[in-house]
């Protein structure tokens, strides 16, 4: 018999105990800033990590440190520490693991901001960045074994619904000695487990299927302790961290990902299948698709083709822009993985600081 919890017995049970103070099921909110302590000395002790204790909520909050213990459950990974959005997870997390002098692969296909970390914000910290094609496993390979300190990639990609080979990268990267991260917020844990693969990192915008519901922003970023705790020293710092009412928001929505992520799956699949037979469209991109060019790849590591495609019309932006305002239940927005279903062109969404160049 397999006794191993389906997706939405996990996203309801994992990690979730009974309120030991009231009995309460839900867990309370800690909306709270510092912590009160008896003495000065055991005070000290938890301030300095030597005994188990709260101080100050920029640090961690009972709150936050269990919607970071659920996602960590959800991704099999050791420990994870979570950011007031997914941008603040990114980018903290390449500021906390390179310097200068170091080398940070990326490829050409990540979200807009992520993008922009590796063009813009890193070089000017003096970390050499080099981004790949997308679409050239042979040559990521080639270029990560010149030499590199981290590998950043995003599967699938936004908005182009790319499928990079994530344990032959992982295996690559670990020749050389680099930390693996990869951004799995398409995907969601429950269609894919990056550290299964090999990867060393996770990183989630947690504002998308985590949260589902379009209310609240978030990040998080998952992996074995040691690299973890040296992101959350950096968070600490920079101070990124989630908060508690955000992370009790948070709570609420992952009990629904499972039943969520099941239905969007589905539906996506069913819209691309629809697509990929209409007249006037033409390309989809969804790694569902037996045409995918990585479809195979994708069916190896994902158990789901998640929530997020995208498609070509034969008239361009100009039919682009037609198009959209008809659809009757899609809103055309900047956000995707809530259950509304949420339209654009990376052009005013994903994509907007790019010129038109890099985003070609
Ligand atoms: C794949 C991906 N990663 C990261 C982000 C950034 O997340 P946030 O908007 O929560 O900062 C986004 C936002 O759209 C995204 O699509």
């Amino acid at each position: 018999m397999n006794t191993r919890p389906g997706p939405s017995t996990r996203s309801v049970h994992l990690t979730e105990e009974v309120d030991p103070a009231t009995r309460s099921i839900i867990p309370p909110i800690h909306s709270n800033s510092a912590y009160a302590y008896p003495d000065v000395e055991t005070w000290r002790a938890a301030a300095l990590g030597e005994a188990e204790g709260h101080i100050y909520s920029r640090n961690s909050n009972p709150t936050t440190d269990r919607f970071e213990a659920k996602v960590a459950a959800l991704e099999g990974a050791e420990a994870a520490t979570s950011f007031s959005t997914g941008m603040g997870a990114i980018s903290s997390t390449l500021l906390a693991l390179l310097s200068a002098g170091d080398r940070a692969i990326s490829v050409k296909d990540a979200y807009g901001g992520s993008y922009l970390c590796f063009t813009d914000i890193l070089p000017r910290f003096g970390v050499e960045t080099v981004l790949c094609e997308t679409d050239d496993t042979a040559a990521i390979e080639a270029e990560v074994a010149k030499g590199c300190d981290l590998l950043y990639l995003e599967s699938p990609t936004n908005p182009a619904l790319k499928v990079l080979d994530l344990r032959r990268l992982a295996a690559a990267a670990h020749a050389v000695g680099a930390i693996v991260v990869v951004d799995n917020t398409f995907a969601t844990p429950l269609n894919q487990q990056p550290l299964a693969l090999g990867v060393d990192l996770v990183v989630h915008s947690a504002t998308k299927f985590l949260n589902g519901h379009g209310d609240v922003l978030g990040g998080v970023v998952c992996g074995s302790a040691e690299l973890v705790e040296r992101v959350y020293g950096y968070r600490e710092i920079a101070g990124t961290g989630l908060d508690a009412h955000a992370a009790s928001q948070l709570l609420r929505s992952l009990k629904t990902l499972g039943l969520r992520i099941e239905r969007q799956n589905a539906s996506a699949m069913a819209i691309a299948l629809w697509l990929e037979e209409h007249p006037r469209v033409t390309a989809v991109h969804y790694p569902g698709l037996p045409s995918h060019p990585m479809h195979r790849v994708a069916a190896a590591q994902m158990s789901g083709f998640g929530g997020m495609l995208s498609f070509e019309l034969a008239g361009g932006f100009e039919e682009v822009c037609r198009v959209l305002p008809r659809l009757q239940y899609a809103y055309l927005a900047a956000n995707l993985g809530q259950v509304e279903t949420v339209v654009g062109p990376p052009a005013t969404t994903s994509h907007v600081e790019l010129t038109a160049e890099e985003r070609a």
